[in-house]
């Protein structure tokens, strides 16, 4: 695939230079074919419909959940709050039209490319569970939405190519997720996984997140201002980092 042209500059508020030095250049392959890789924001449709490899490998909806990223995409909206520069101007707008063009203003895709020919060897998408967040009741009103929305972000999905595993790739992208959610003014980046994966265990927690006992829900209290939070599916076990607030 090769390198997008035509980035629309709203959507680039975090370059690819600050992404690079966020996760560091990670060697990725196995070690006789060890290769340097880039992780940047994926913002052209092309890519974008990519992600449906990824988001399946992941377990994470692959073809829909690639076209619902096209549609934010080519609707303006995606990306467009993740920069922390204080201009609400992409906020203001997106809450015109509602909170999922709001949560796909919060949400990041990021792919992972190697430097040598850009080819697209991982994918992360992460951003406001909306699911959850509508689900909230509605005699609270839109507040605790639009907290969850501006305050919480959820690792959807990362995946790495099988032929560029275990190389860092994985890595680079979550911890580009960390510092994108980190300097979007979120509270908490945090996600879940099939616990009896030992494999996913390690890499989460080897990458500065704490792992909560199986099974049980998060509490969001402390950002959305009522008592609530996401439930596991059956099986899962979350994983939290909190940038400001319970355990930092
Ligand atoms: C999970 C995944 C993204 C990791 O990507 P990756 O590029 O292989 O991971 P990294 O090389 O950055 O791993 C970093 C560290 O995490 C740990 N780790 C990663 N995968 C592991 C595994 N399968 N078993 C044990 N530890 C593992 C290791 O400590 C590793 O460091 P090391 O190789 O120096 O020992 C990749 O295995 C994948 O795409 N899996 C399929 C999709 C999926 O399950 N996604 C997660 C659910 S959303």
């Amino acid at each position: 695939m090769s390198k997008s042209n035509g980035r629309r500059a709203r959507s680039r508020a975090i370059t690819d230079a600050a992404l690079t030095s966020a996760a560091g250049v990670a060697e990725a392959g196995p070690a006789t074919t060890r290769r340097s890789v880039r992780v940047r924001r994926a913002d052209t449709i092309a890519e974008l419909q990519g992600f449906r490899r990824w988001a399946g490998m992941a377990g994470a909806g692959g073809p829909v959940t690639a076209a619902k990223l096209v549609e934010a995409h080519s609707g303006g909206y995606l990306g467009t709050a993740l920069d922390g520069s204080g201009d609400t101007t992409a906020d203001e707008a997106a809450v015109r039209v509602g909170p999922e063009a709001l949560a796909w203003a919060h949400t990041v895709a990021l792919v992972a490319v190697t430097d040598s020919d850009d080819e697209p060897i991982g994918g992360l998408m992460a951003g406001p569970a909306l699911h959850f967040l509508a689900s909230l009741p509605s005699r609270y009103g839109m507040a605790p939405v639009l907290a969850g929305i501006m305050r919480t972000s959820k690792l959807h999905f990362v995946a790495v190519d099988e032929a560029h595993r275990r190389g860092g790739v994985g890595a680079a992208l979550v911890s580009t997720a960390i510092a994108t959610a980190r300097t979007a003014g979120a509270d908490l980046l945090y996600g879940q996984f099939t616990t009896s994966d030992r494999g996913l265990a390690r890499f989460y927690s080897g990458l500065g997140f704490d792992l909560s006992p199986p099974d049980r829900p998060l509490d969001f209290t402390s950002i959305l201002g009522i008592s609530a939070g996401p439930a596991p599916m059956r099986g899962e076990t979350f994983f939290t980092r909190w940038f400001y607030g319970p355990t930092r």
